[in-house]
């Protein structure tokens, strides 16, 4: 074999290691990171014992998908407190770590919240200990969270598509590895193929950084759902050619008008799909409902370094121990490159909103504060 290397198997059922754990060795406590730049070739862990070494993996996506961004950042505050590190200037730094998933400033804000108030009352240890209690929350509402959405998502699979057989596009990843428990979109596909109902699921490979191709692949070959890599371009004859019953997928941040922030890729599939009669369905949890940003136009997008799109350059499309950085030139030295990380789907395009606390349909303002309200975490 030279010096490749060998593809983790697959068909083995849930993740060998989880996305994300908290662990309290002798040497202090620490954030423990399945590292996913390395999915699906490896499953290496990242060690975080400080929050700059938590800001740089959320930065390089080694931890990501808005729910998973929304624990990791609650565990960071615990972190920084409970290694008495400047419990401010660590809650500053997470939630900027990435712009538009708002799941990440929620869980910061969380757990800087309970550390605050038992500050005031008891002192320094007892703040800790309220922060990890907080994160600790934050990470188990996301498991029910999870479970409430895919008994959600699958009831109203059955509504919009009577027949059974589904055939399922999504984009990006948004399983097991975004959340403390299966996730949203995908736990919704993950509840259909347990049901038999799943005929496909087309995963968009969603360039440029693979999340579909690498990530949402590796999850769908564990449980042993029947799936299909497209690149992102294809998706078009797919539609075409009636392929598709119903598009799945999460969310970043969604606006109070119901403005859809995701993947970038998302938008376009919404528009193919109201072309094509389809319906398209987000799957999220009311921590990404963002109430305070008004409309779409609102969400920051963050834009990510152009040589992610003029280079292949994660760590596993070269191997056990590469860097990031060292990347594979696709395009002339030089090339610019507009690498936005999310687009934003206007709600006249969203079919449904599928949250733990409910369905929105038809999306409309009132709808979205509605299901929010009922939220037993609002
Ligand atoms: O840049 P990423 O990989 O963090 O983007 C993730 C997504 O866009 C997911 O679709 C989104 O977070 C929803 S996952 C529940």
């Amino acid at each position: 074999m030279g010096d490749q290397y060998e593809v983790s198997e697959v068909g083995a059922g849930a993740l060998t290691i989880p996305s994300l754990r908290w662990e309290e060795p002798p040497e202090g406590p620490v954030l423990v990171l399945l590292d996913q730049t390395r999915l699906p070739a490896e499953e290496v862990e990242l060690v975080c014992t400080d929050v700059p070494a938590l800001v740089q993996a959320i930065r390089t996506l080694a931890v990501r998908g808005a729910p998973l961004l929304g624990i990791a950042g609650a565990y960071g505050v615990a972190l920084a407190a409970a290694r008495g590190f400047d419990v401010e200037e660590a809650v500053e730094a997470l939630a900027q770590a990435r712009p538009t998933a708002v799941n990440l400033g929620y869980g910061v804000r969380r757990a800087a919240v309970a550390y605050r108030a038992a500050f005031g009352e008891d002192g320094a240890q007892a703040a800790a200990a309220a922060a990890l209690a907080e994160a600790r929350a934050v990470h188990a509402e996301d498991i029910e969270a999870s479970a409430r959405m895919a008994e959600h998502g699958l009831a109203l699979l059955g509504e919009l598509l009577p027949g059974g057989g589904h055939r399922i596009l999504t984009h990006c990843n948004t399983g097991a590895l975004v959340s403390g428990g299966e996730g949203t979109a995908l736990a919704v596909a993950l509840a259909a193929h347990r049901a038999g109902e799943l005929r496909r699921l087309w995963v968009d490979e969603t360039r440029p950084l693979l999340q579909g191709a690498r990530l949402t692949a590796y999850e769908a070959a564990r449980a042993g759902m029947a799936y299909t890599v497209l690149s992102d371009g294809a998706a078009g004859s797919l539609f075409a050619g009636g392929e598709v019953d119903a598009v799945l997928i999460g969310a970043d941040r969604i606006a109070a008008d119901g403005s859809v922030a995701n993947k970038v890729g998302s938008y376009p599939l919404a528009v193919l799909a109201r072309y094509h009669h389809v319906p398209f369905v987000v799957v999220a949890p009311t921590s990404t409902v963002d109430l305070e940003t008004e409309e779409g136009a609102d969400i920051e997008v963050e834009q990510r370094p152009g040589q992610e799109v003029t280079e292949f350059s994660l760590p596993f499309a070269q191997g056990p121990g590469a860097e990031a950085g060292t990347g594979i030139p696709v395009a002339p030295l030089g090339a610019q490159a507009y690498n936005p990380a999310f687009d934003v789907t206007p709600p006249e395009l969203v079919t449904a909103i599928v949250t733990e606390a409910g369905v929105v349909s038809p999306v409309t303002r009132d709808g979205l504060a509605e299901v929010c309200s009922t939220s037993r975490w609002s």
